[in-house]
């Protein structure tokens, strides 16, 4: 009988993989399509967003972008929520879900930490690393999958109502988007990138293929 066209995709059981990249990288459209690919094969999925997932996690996420805070949080105390939100995210949802044998599919996480907070916003790496091993433990996520676009392209995806994270300026998204590149190239073994500059069509089969030579037996 010949193999099932994403046989690949029985591997992901257990496992922990990350959607991330800049604001207007496409990487939500492209988590919806590809959890469906996951499911439809049989394979469970646990999904989880940031910041939020969790009672708590969407409580500290409305505190994140709620424009009216906009000047007082700062960076440290910004990359602690991120960071606290996820520590309960990791607890209530990825922990269990992995032990049940799912795929965790995160749509963001502490990939997003290091290249906002970090890169872009200048937080020293490693102590984001240090912080994130407190609220992460043993689970950092198995492959982290980067949706890669220049500013361009991110800007004329966005929203025109952006909130507090997506109003910084122009400078600040071409650090944010280095910061995910730097991450790949220093962890190549944990990170995927993906060209996401053309439609969503064609960025997915792209996903698809790439994902499949990396988890083909
Ligand atoms: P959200 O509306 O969820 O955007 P998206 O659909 O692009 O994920 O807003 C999340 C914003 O928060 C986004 O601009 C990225 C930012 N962010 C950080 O700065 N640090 C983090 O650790 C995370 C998880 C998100």
């Amino acid at each position: 009988m010949a193999e099932a066209p994403h046989a690949w995709v029985e591997r992901l059981r257990g496992r922990f993989v990350v959607f991330d990249g800049p604001d207007g990288s496409g990487k939500s459209t492209q988590f919806k399509r590809f959890a469906d690919l996951v499911a439809k094969a049989g394979v469970e999925v646990c999904q989880v967003r940031e910041p939020g997932g969790t009672m708590v996690g969407e409580r500290v996420r409305q505190v994140l972008l709620d424009n009216d805070l906009h000047d007082q949080i700062t960076l440290r105390c910004e990359m602690l929520l991120f960071m606290a939100s996820r520590a309960q995210l990791v607890a209530e949802r990825v922990r269990p879900a992995l032990a049940r044998g799912e795929l965790v599919l995160a749509d963001r996480f502490i990939s997003s930490t290091l290249a906002y907070q970090g890169a872009a916003g200048g937080l020293p790496v490693e102590e984001i690393r240090a912080v994130g091993q407190v609220a992460l433990g043993d689970h950092w996520p198995d492959l982290v999958v980067v949706f890669d676009v220049d500013e361009q392209t991110a800007a004329s995806r966005l929203n025109p109502l952006l909130d507090r994270m997506e109003m910084k300026g122009r400078d600040y998204h071409r650090a944010v988007r280095q910061g995910y590149l730097d991450q790949a190239a220093i962890d190549p073994d944990h990170y995927l990138v993906v060209d996401a500059r053309d439609d969503a069509e064609t960025v997915f089969d792209r996903l698809v293929t790439q994902l499949a030579s990396r988890f083909r037996p």
